[in-house]
């Protein structure tokens, strides 16, 4: 599990130790009541104080453990390193979930080697932390994804139909095509789910929770640490239409992905 010098091992249990950090960080805030700090691309695209104080959280640790890495996070952008690892983070990805008091909210964290570029990066370690449902998943590249200690493996049989499920941006200008595309997919769908947080969407594919995945117009943050969780759960995760400013995301078991591609490349 070396890449060069990088030991994606000691990468994965940084991750995975610092997501159950920021993630009991932001369930004590939630739980004293959340403030709503700023919005960003439209009125629903929402930051809470919570998101900037857990991202500030990760940022200080990692620079404090791996002070040559580079970072981007969702919230405090990006800083340069010398080390080729990035690390790709959502501090509380399902912001709006979090902001309503719903529990489907998690912190995500990944590390990537290579490019920042998330279609040229080589993710090596991943840990999601859904702290409200008290679950974490991790993956370490070409060593498995757990839910704690328990493997993680993707659906394969999906003759009822495939479990989907999908998101919407926050600018009510793309909801009318998103609900096209689900029109067009939902004919192998046995039925569709809209759980608010991307990452624990992909987690729950890893987890064969879900049998499949699709979104329009995520970033990176949304879906570094969830992409490694399915592939070393079994699973694939393609871009398309990576020109476009809403590249499409699909994941899932290989049939699954090969007939959502099918249905939306
Ligand atoms: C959002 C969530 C949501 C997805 C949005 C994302 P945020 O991330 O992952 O499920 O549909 O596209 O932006 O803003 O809560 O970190």
């Amino acid at each position: 599990m070396s890449h060069g010098e990088v030991d994606a091992g000691r990468l994965h249990a940084l991750a995975v130790d610092i997501a159950r950090e920021a993630g009991e960080l932001a369930k004590l805030r939630r739980s004293v009541g959340v403030a709503l700090a700023a919005t960003k691309s439209t009125l629903a695209d929402i930051v809470t104080e919570a998101d900037r104080e857990v991202e500030d959280l990760i940022r200080t640790r990692l620079a404090a453990e791996r002070p040559g890495d580079a970072f981007l996070g969702e919230e405090s952008g990006g800083s340069a390193g010398d080390t080729g690892v990035t690390w790709v983070v959502d501090p509380i990805d399902g912001t709006v979930n979090y902001a309503y008091g719903m529990p489907a909210y998690s912190v995500s964290i990944a590390a990537v080697h290579g490019s920042v570029h998330p279609d040229e990066w080589e993710p090596l370690a991943a840990a999601v932390s859904a702290p409200a449902l008290g679950e974490l998943f991790s993956a370490v590249r070409g060593g498995g994804a757990w839910q704690g200690a328990r493997p993680l493996r993707v659906t394969t049989d999906i003759r009822a139909g495939a479990l989907l499920a999908t998101g919407f941006g926050y600018d009510p200008s793309t909801h009318d095509g998103d609900l096209a595309t689900v029109r067009t997919v939902m004919p192998i769908a046995r039925d569709l789910r809209r759980g608010g947080s991307a990452a624990l969407d992909l987690a729950y594919v890893a987890a064969g929770r879900l049998d499949g995945y699709f979104e329009r117009g995520l970033n990176p943050w949304d879906f570094a640490a969830g992409a490694l969780l399915v592939q070393e759960a079994g699973g694939r995760v393609s871009r398309l239409d990576t020109a476009s400013p809403r590249p499409m995301l699909i994941a899932g078991g290989d049939e699954v992905h090969d007939r959502l591609r099918a249905i939306l490349a």
